[in-house]
């Protein structure tokens, strides 16, 4: 199938993955994709903005006139293709940010609006909406294992944390495309990912990358209190992007619900930074804590059973490997 893409949000650490598993060698696919550079930069894209197929624009989401240059040119494009799907990656998404109730608005939920309507004008079949696993809130894991997409959440509020404003924005985008699948207007589906982290990440705040540059430039890492009991999964950006292809490629699965993508290898924050140590070679490190963080929930595990039965999809990358890859990257001080 010969399909145009529109991505937003396309030299994030989702983005820049997904240009490279769709222009594969002899694919006739074609990428209009889009980024204001808010946490990222057109390095993430270097191997492939000389490709004809790649057609990249320095534009923001939340611009009126730019929207509509990528509208028009998607419109006097889509005839050359079996298919146009628009995927939704542009966010504010890293946890500095999470507090910033109103740039969360503007972007994660106006922007993917608008992003979702344009989509609808143009024709599009398709539309991926990238959600996250932060929805479930304090409900992040029960009993038995992973929580699943029809469990109930409960959300930490503004008593507690300006931070679930991202998770409150997401979750409403998810009604958004329920309501146009619903309306028969495109198909599509919203993707909760669970602490996605690659080796060619710029801002090294997420915690894998926290972890490495610390012991590598202080020789030591300092955690969060939380850390002292925290466990989470992490999923490698190459199969958080397979993921979003795979439900392309599914017509069945694009009912306007919900997916979970993640892995089910929990590792406590306190082992991560063990494990990460050990494969720097480092002996006895020096692991810290101070500061806390509010309404951050103990385990994030995520059934993704319902994906794995929907789509052909599972994971990959596993942790030892994934981090192998960031290690070297981030000790070579390279980025890509
Ligand atoms: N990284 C994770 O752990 C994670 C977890 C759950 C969900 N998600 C979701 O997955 C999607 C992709 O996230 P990611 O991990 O690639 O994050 P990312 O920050 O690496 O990528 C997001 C990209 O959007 C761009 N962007 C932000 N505001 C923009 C605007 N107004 N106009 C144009 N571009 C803009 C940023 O510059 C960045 O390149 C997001 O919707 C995010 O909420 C990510």
């Amino acid at each position: 199938m010969k399909r145009l893409y529109v991505i937003s949000g396309v030299t994030g650490m989702t983005g820049n993955e997904l240009v490279r598993q769709i222009l594969t060698d002899g694919a006739e696919d074609k990428i209009i994709g889009f980024d204001n550079f808010y946490a990222s930069s057109i390095d993430t894209v270097k191997d492939r903005i000389d490709d004809e197929r790649f057609a990249f624009f320095e534009y923001d989401l939340n611009n009126e006139e730019q929207m509509r240059a990528v509208e028009e040119l998607a419109a006097s494009e889509k005839d050359k293709y079996e298919e146009l799907v628009y995927i939704n990656c542009a966010a504010v998404v890293h946890t500095e940010h999470f507090y910033h109730v109103y740039e969360t608005f503007e972007t994660n939920v106006k922007g993917m609006n608008s992003f979702l309507e344009q989509a609808v004008r143009v024709g599009a079949q398709k539309y991926i909406n990238c959600s996250t696993s932060e929805v479930y809130s304090m409900n992040s894991w029960n009993e038995t294992g992973g929580v699943k997409e029809d469990d109930y959440i409960t959300m930490a509020d503004a008593e507690h944390s300006q931070r679930t404003s991202y998770a409150v924005g997401k979750l409403l985008t998810e009604f958004f495309l329920k309501d146009a699948v619903d309306a028969g207007k495109i198909k599509g589906c919203s993707i909760r990912f669970a602490n996605v982290y690659s080796r060619n990440e710029r801002f090294p705040k997420h915690i894998i990358p926290f972890i490495i540059n610390s012991f590598k430039n202080e020789g030591k890492v300092v955690l969060l209190e939380n850390s002292r009991k925290n466990r989470r999964t992490f999923l490698n950006n190459y199969d958080s992007c397979s993921a979003v292809l795979a439900l392309v490629n599914t017509d069945t699965a694009l009912d306007g619900t919900i997916y979970n993508v993640a892995t089910d290898e929990e590792i406590s924050i306190i082992d991560l930074a063990e494990l990460c140590a050990r494969m720097m070679g480092i002996e006895n490190p020096v692991i810290e804590f101070s500061g806390y963080r509010q309404s951050d929930p103990e385990r994030r595990l995520l059934s993704t059973e319902k994906i794995r039965t929907r789509t052909n999809w599972s994971p990959r990358v596993d942790l030892e490997k994934g981090l192998k890859e960031c290690i070297r990257n981030y000790l070579a001080g390279s980025e890509s």
